[in-house]
């Protein structure tokens, strides 16, 4: 039996207590207790969120749901897949749903809207939601530990931060079974990285503690009697509400402080509750991700250095094939060209950038990633960069399949005013590189009155087939595919 199987079958065995299924029949709850399926959210890249749902679809069989609210999405999934979850490369942040309100109805008063708020918190299905939290900490844990260590964990020492036993609703031996498959997992060297600074939350400000509150739905001594740390993060979209963000994580915070008797802490908490409302829809979530997983692949970061979930999701937009040789040729510090040779690495990769700190950068990402895959059995990337001008390259007409890149957007690097020239001069350059009838380009910018022009003049070459709209840092940008016309390049002047 394999290691991966052996995980299902112990899991499959666990029996999630009950006991704290409210009577709300308009919410469905984050756990089905019938089969171990957890729902679990996910904060992807506004515009992929299609691409994200597919990616679930095709790694875990699992159909999801895009939300209203923009960049989220919802799947359900036995608690067996939860490693698998953390591998998914179009994901930023994940939480497992304890609840969700598909159409609260909130009290027109302030007062009145934040009391309901507060009994809310005492009345959710905490429990189920709790336990996986813990084993997702088990499993940070080990990935953590291993990849500060460098070697085997030791399962034995290993033991779960509830009650001291190790025992919770959920059998010890699952954490064991979840903690191997973790090794497993974790050599694929996908760490935790630094915190996404685009993305804004309210959190709530520390209160005191009030008395032990007891309420029909969950048990406390099922939760563990150790006192946690925790926060409580609002994110708040809509007009409608008579409270503000931090209103309202305060006071359901308060509330989730009486009843468990934890501590609140902003910075240093061990427990993130999420409550995203959005108009009327209300979701209640805990974090299962401390820090966003999109800087995975890179280590030196330059001043527009792409989320790697992103970079994911153009690369998939293209449809890599095997064999495909793929070209980012204003790679910066090679987010794109190291996200394909992460999870296409059937394909060659080639980075290229005028700015010699940009290449010393990518290279010094590429060295850190041979150096994390060391061990493993294809150790090397198939990958390479190179110092070079996009409007003439060292590369051969027709020679690329796939043209993907992040062009400058003229307000970090270069300038509108360059880009007038800079845009009809690279697409020119990328058509003679593409192979014609089969190649495709997938581009990102902010400037696109720029780049509409220079396509205009480009119609016999290229062909629009999709636009997505995103947010890169704030700013308003598309990414457009493009795909080669099977009219072959005029060649006005020599090239290689
Ligand atoms: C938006 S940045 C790319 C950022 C990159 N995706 C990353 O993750 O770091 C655009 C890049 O285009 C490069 N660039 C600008 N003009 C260029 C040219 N003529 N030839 C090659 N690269 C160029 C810049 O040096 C810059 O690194």
């Amino acid at each position: 039996m394999s290691g991966t199987e052996d995980t299902a079958e112990s899991l499959s065995e666990v029996t999630f207590d009950n006991s704290c299924e409210p009577g709300n029949e308009d919410s469905n709850p984050g756990i089905s207790t019938k089969d171990n399926v957890i729902t679990i959210g996910a904060t992807v890249p506004t515009g992929f969120e299609l691409t994200a749902a597919d990616e679930v679809q095709e790694k875990l069989g699992s159909k999801a749901r895009i939300s209203k609210d923009r960049g989220k999405i919802y799947f359900e999934i036995p608690v067996t897949s939860l490693p698998q979850v953390h591998q998914l490369r179009s994901i930023d942040n994940l939480f497992v749903v304890v609840q969700e309100f598909k159409d609260y109805v909130f009290k027109e008063t302030k007062e009145e809207a934040l009391k309901d708020l507060e009994d809310l918190a005492k009345k959710l299905p905490w429990t189920d939601p709790l336990e996986v939290w813990r084993l997702n900490t088990s499993l940070k844990k080990r990935k953590n530990r291993r990849k500060k260590s460098g070697q085997q964990f030791n399962t034995k020492k290993d033991k779960l931060k509830d009650d001291g036993s190790g025992e919770g609703t959920v059998d010890k031996k699952l954490h064991n079974v979840l903690e191997s498959a973790q090794v497993q997992d974790s050599e694929n060297g996908d760490g935790m990285e630094p915190p996404d600074e685009d993305e804004q939350s309210d959190s709530k400000e520390e209160s005191p503690s009030s008395g032990e509150q007891e309420s029909g739905d969950c048990k406390k001594s099922e939760i563990g009697t150790e006192q946690l740390k925790f926060r409580v993060t609002c994110n708040r979209a809509g007009d409608k509400h008579s409270f503000k963000s931090n209103e309202a994580a305060r006071d359901f915070g308060g509330a989730v402080q009486d009843f468990f008797q934890w501590k609140a802490d902003m910075t240093n908490f061990d427990v993130e509750v999420l409550l995203n409302i959005h108009n009327n829809e209300v979701v209640v979530g805990i974090a299962l991700t401390e820090e966003s997983l999109h800087r995975r692949n890179i280590t030196h970061f330059g001043p527009t250095t792409l989320r790697s979930t992103l970079a994911y999701g153009m690369l998939r937009l293209c449809d890599p094939q095997p064999a495909d040789v793929i070209v980012d040729p204003m790679c910066g510090t090679g987010a794109i060209p190291i996200e394909g040779a992460a999870e296409w690495s059937n394909c060659y990769h080639l980075a290229g950038d005028n700015n010699p700190q940009a290449i010393k950068r990518t290279a010094n990402n590429i060295s850190s990633l041979l150096k994390q895959s060391k061990g493993c059995a294809s150790a090397g990337k198939p990958i390479d960069s190179i110092q070079w001008d996009i409007c003439n390259l060292p590369l051969r007409t027709g020679s690329v399949d796939v043209i993907v890149t992040d062009m400058p957007f003229g307000k970090r690097i270069g300038s509108k005013k360059k880009n007038w020239d800079l845009y009809p001069s690279c697409l020119m350059e990328m058509s003679r590189i593409c192979r014609p009838r089969t190649g495709r380009a997938v581009l990102l910018t902010q400037d696109k009155k720029c780049f509409a022009k220079a396509l205009s003049k480009m119609g016999h070459l290229w062909r629009k087939s999709q636009t997505v709209w995103v947010n890169v840092g704030g700013l308003h940008a598309a990414v457009y595919l493009l795909r080669r016309s099977a009219e072959k390049f005029e060649e006005t002047k020599s090239h290689w």
